[in-house]
């Protein structure tokens, strides 16, 4: 079928197109920019996956004052959650009594945001929001809901605009869905 693509020998189909990112990343943008405005706040980037929506999020949400910082945590391994968070790269900056924002590119268990919530709590920091491009609440193990969410799908696997399968198809920049568990 046309605009199939094939990883790692998985079928995948269009699911959500660049201008339909386009449109709830600067909806979600501005609710950010609504909520924060006169704060300056740290964004903090999820590695690997949210490295492309953070770079349109946060250029997007507009506020001069802010800082942006990485971290990297693991729960995945193919096209299933292992269940167990991994931080692999921690931080560095002090967010005592600031407003931090956590960039991350889907919210599946919960278990990755869940972890990283209670990690940067004990920061001490002023407040605590999470966005996600993607949120899949039917696979919810910890009833984590994050803050800010581009759009909310059923439980199947996805690559593209940021998300991999095993390191590839992060660079698409349309979402798509493996094929025969699309179901919107
Ligand atoms: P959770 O801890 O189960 O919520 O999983 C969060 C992490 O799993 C995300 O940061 C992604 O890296 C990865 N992940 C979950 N669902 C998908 C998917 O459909 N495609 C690619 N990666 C996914």
């Amino acid at each position: 079928m046309e605009n199939e693509i094939t990883v790692n020998g998985l079928t995948f189909v269009p699911y959500i197109t660049n201008e339909e990112i386009k449109t709830q990343v600067e909806r979600v943008a501005s609710e950010i920019r609504n909520d924060l405005r006169g704060c300056e706040p740290v964004f903090l980037c999820v590695l690997n996956g949210a490295f492309i929506f953070a770079a349109d999020l946060i250029r997007a949400v507009d506020i001069s004052d802010c800082k942006v910082c990485f971290v990297r945590y693991s729960s995945y391994e193919g096209t299933n959650s292992s269940g167990k968070v991994k931080t692999l790269m921690g931080l560095t900056e002090d967010l005592e009594g600031r407003d931090v924002v956590i960039v991350e590119d889907i919210v599946d268990t919960g278990l990755t945001a869940s972890h990283m919530v209670d990690d940067i709590r004990k920061r001490n920091p002023r407040s605590i929001r999470f966005a996600t491009l993607l949120h899949k609440p039917e696979s919810s193990k910890t009833g984590f809901k994050p803050d800010y969410v581009a759009f909310s799908i059923s439980p199947s696997f996805i690559i593209g605009y940021g998300l991999d399968l095993d390191g590839k198809a992060r660079n698409l920049p349309d979402i798509y869905v493996i094929k025969d568990q699309a179901k919107c």
